[in-house]
């Protein structure tokens, strides 16, 4: 099989040098039974590798599964991997095999390998040493002949070296590697993508063909493509179905393709601690810190459903919901403060009883007007706990009054009340 071959077989596009050489490791590399990791950044066709190294081996009729291993929680990844015993967990109620089991004699494509939690990646190591595994829960060695394809978007080195993977299973995993292209690597690639994409789509959906100009072209070609070779094809397919000129101009195509930061996304990441970042660096780094929340978020989901919703046993079990408690805590509390606040209907101003006119009991007032009060209302949220305990004890303890009194929501003063002790 030549290049043009596996380009056909495995519809992949392009034609550029670093593309045709990774396509040739592929081939060098798929009858052996050597693992490979391979490093491409997002979208790149990490997994479209995998496949290649999969079908062009002698493992071809075996079972292939591809496990992204980021996605699984930590409790759990050992036992989907390696399989467990019946009882050797909460909620493991049946004897189940792991994938290792399963996909004997054929190939197990281990997404963001980078992600395995140490302990994993001490079985790993030894399963690809001796083919040797242990389901969790057992004492008992069992056999295996899997082959290995990994894969990661980041540089596992530098992992390495921060003590988060293993160095002995970076060497054993990465005897061959197998770096795929970013596209912004291979630009000559990116229009000829561009038109197999839209030709696809507009076949698919019925739509009529579409053309680039030639400035459109350009803005295609020199833009950064950090989602690469899925990002292109979104974006195809959004136009293929969407847009009515079917003569694209730059100027319809900047509709689609995001604008570009002047830094690039990695790099505003690296600096955030330096002083000088634009407000567009901060975005994106809230954006990606937003991200991993909802990554977090979603192991935690899956965990619940694993452990079967049992308050009780959860939150011994779970490191997630730990950390969760711990870290939305503080973010909770401030947010109670700001609904405090903006549940005053201007500025507060605190006076003092002795000096008060009119209903010596009113000890709040709602002032307008009065701008020169504002650093002294500010310091108000000091004094809460004191205000509070009055307005308890002027409404004889009764929340609903004092909670209306204060301002407050009635769920938000019987926050406060835990918080601050005041019970
Ligand atoms: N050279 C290529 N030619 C055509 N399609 C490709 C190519 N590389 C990747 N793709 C497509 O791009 C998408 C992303 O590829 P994938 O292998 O899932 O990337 P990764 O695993 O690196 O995130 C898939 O739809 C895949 O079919
Ligand atoms: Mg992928």
């Amino acid at each position: 099989m030549d290049h043009q071959d596996i380009k056909n077989r495995f519809g992949i596009i392009g034609n550029s040098p670093l593309l045709n050489r990774a396509i040739d490791i592929a081939r060098q590399v798929a009858p052996t039974d050597i693992s490979v990791l391979i490093q491409g950044e997002s979208g790149s066709g990490k997994e479209v590798f995998s496949h290649i190294i999969h079908q062009l081996s002698g493992r071809k009729h075996g079972p292939f599964i591809a496990v992204n291993c980021g996605a699984i929680p930590e409790g759990t990844i050992d036992s989907e991997l390696f399989g467990h015993e019946k009882g050797s967990f909460t909620g493991a109620h049946e004897a189940r095999k792991g994938y290792f089991e399963v996909v004997d004699g054929g190939t197990i494509f281990l997404d963001e390998v980078g992600e395995l939690p140490l302990g994993t990646q001490a079985r790993l190591l030894r399963v690809l040493e001796s083919g040797e595994y242990i389901r969790v829960g057992s004492s008992k060695v069992q056999k295996t002949n899997v082959r290995v394809v990994a894969a990661t978007n980041v540089d596992v080195f530098e992992a390495v070296k921060k003590g988060k993977f293993r160095e002995d299973l970076y060497y054993r995993l990465n005897t061959v590697p197998l770096r795929i292209p970013a596209l912004r690597e291979r630009k000559e690639d990116i229009y000829l993508l561009f038109r197999k994409f839209v030709v696809d789509f507009a076949d698919k959906y019925r739509t009529p063909g579409i053309q680039l100009t030639p400035d459109a072209q350009d803005l295609l070609t020199n833009y950064s493509w950090p989602g690469n070779v899925r990002q292109l094809k979104n974006i195809a397919e959004q136009i293929a179905v969407l847009e009515k000129e079917r003569v694209v101009t730059a100027q319809i195509l900047s509709n689609y393709i995001p604008a570009e930061s002047q830094t690039t996304l990695p790099m505003a990441v690296k600096d955030a601690n330096k002083e000088s970042f634009s407000e567009r660096d901060l975005l994106y780094k809230v954006l990606f810190d937003m991200r991993k929340d909802m990554v977090d978020l979603k192991k935690l989901v899956v965990e619940l459903i694993q452990n079967g919703f049992n308050p009780g046993t959860i939150e011994q079990n779970s490191p997630y919901i730990n950390q969760l408690y711990q870290e939305v805590r503080p973010a909770a509390n401030a947010m109670v403060n700001e609904e405090y606040n903006m549940q005053q209907p201007a500025t507060l101003t605190i006076h003092n009883p002795n000096q008060q006119h009119g209903n010596n009991n009113d000890y709040l007032t709602y002032d307008t007007q009065d701008v020169e009060e504002v650093e002294e209302s500010l310091s108000l949220l000091d004094k809460e706990s004191d205000l509070i305990k009055k307005a308890l004890k002027k409404h004889k303890g009764k929340r609903k009054a004092a909670a209306q009194e204060l301002g407050i929501s009635e769920r938000t003063l019987y926050r406060k009340i835990k918080d601050l002790n005041l019970e």
